[in-house]
């Protein structure tokens, strides 16, 4: 879809999407991460910047072509992510955390490659920090918190209490045992959870999750500036 086509719906409002993986390094030439491709990620940046919002992009290591009209910040760790979307929180008037973030890092980086051994590896990991449990204990008045919420079970159960306790407006939850939904394909299942509904969305083009999903957002802020 060209540019033009789209309706400028969210001309005006700045939005940050996080997308992708984190890496956690643990010697030079390993590290710990999560399986994600970071297209919705993107489909969401893309979008939104079609519909004329002022777009920042902050991406984990990813195969994906930068999207047009955003201004993209290149992280590697959950700790670079942290500090590039906390240095821009305040100005936003979305965030979207649709970033796989990894929730441990190795506790210690190694400087030389670890030559492997007999035995256990004795690695231990260390919590990163939660990004969107921080965003929601800083949230601005009448800033918008959507995250994802990635489940193998329980997926509505787990996913409120989410959002709940992160203090999101939004859950957009993915659960991964179904055909159709998941990391690398180009659609996607989701149901977006907020305080008031569940609506489960159907098998649908990344593309076209992340319009539903802006669309449902720009009306539930219209709905709470009323
Ligand atoms: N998230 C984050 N920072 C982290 C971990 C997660 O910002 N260190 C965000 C993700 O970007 C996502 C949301 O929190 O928007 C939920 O991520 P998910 O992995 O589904 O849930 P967790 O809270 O990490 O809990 P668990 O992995 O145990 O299910
Ligand atoms: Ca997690």
């Amino acid at each position: 879809r060209q540019l033009i086509e789209r309706p400028k719906d969210m001309a005006g409002l700045r939005l940050l999407v996080t997308a992708g993986p984190t890496q956690e390094a643990l010697d030079p030439v390993r590290y710990l991460t999560n399986h994600s491709s970071g297209k919705m990620g993107y489909a969401l940046a893309c979008e939104a910047a079609k519909r004329g919002a002022k777009v920042t992009l902050v991406s984990g290591p990813t195969a994906l072509e930068k999207p047009l009209f955003t201004e993209t910040v290149d992280v590697v760790s959950a700790k670079d992510m942290f500090e590039a979307v906390a240095a821009r929180q305040k100005e936003q008037d979305i965030i979207i955390k649709a970033a796989a973030v990894a929730d441990y890092r190795p506790s210690r980086y190694h400087n030389d490659k670890i030559k492997k051994a007999d035995g256990s590896t004795g690695l231990e990991l260390s919590r990163t920090d939660d990004i969107l449990l921080y965003l929601g204990e800083h949230k601005k008045s009448g800033q918008y918190l959507c995250g994802f919420s990635m489940e193998t079970a329980n997926m509505l159960e787990n996913s409120q209490k989410k959002l709940k306790r992160k203090n999101a407006d939004m859950i957009v939850a993915n659960n991964l045992k179904v055909d159709g939904a998941g990391f690398a394909g180009d659609t996607n299942i989701v149901t977006i959870i907020t305080r008031q509904h569940i609506t489960e969305l159907p098998c649908m083009s990344k593309e076209e999750v992340a319009n539903q999903i802006l669309d449902y957002i720009l009306q539930e802020r219209g709905a709470s500036m009323n």
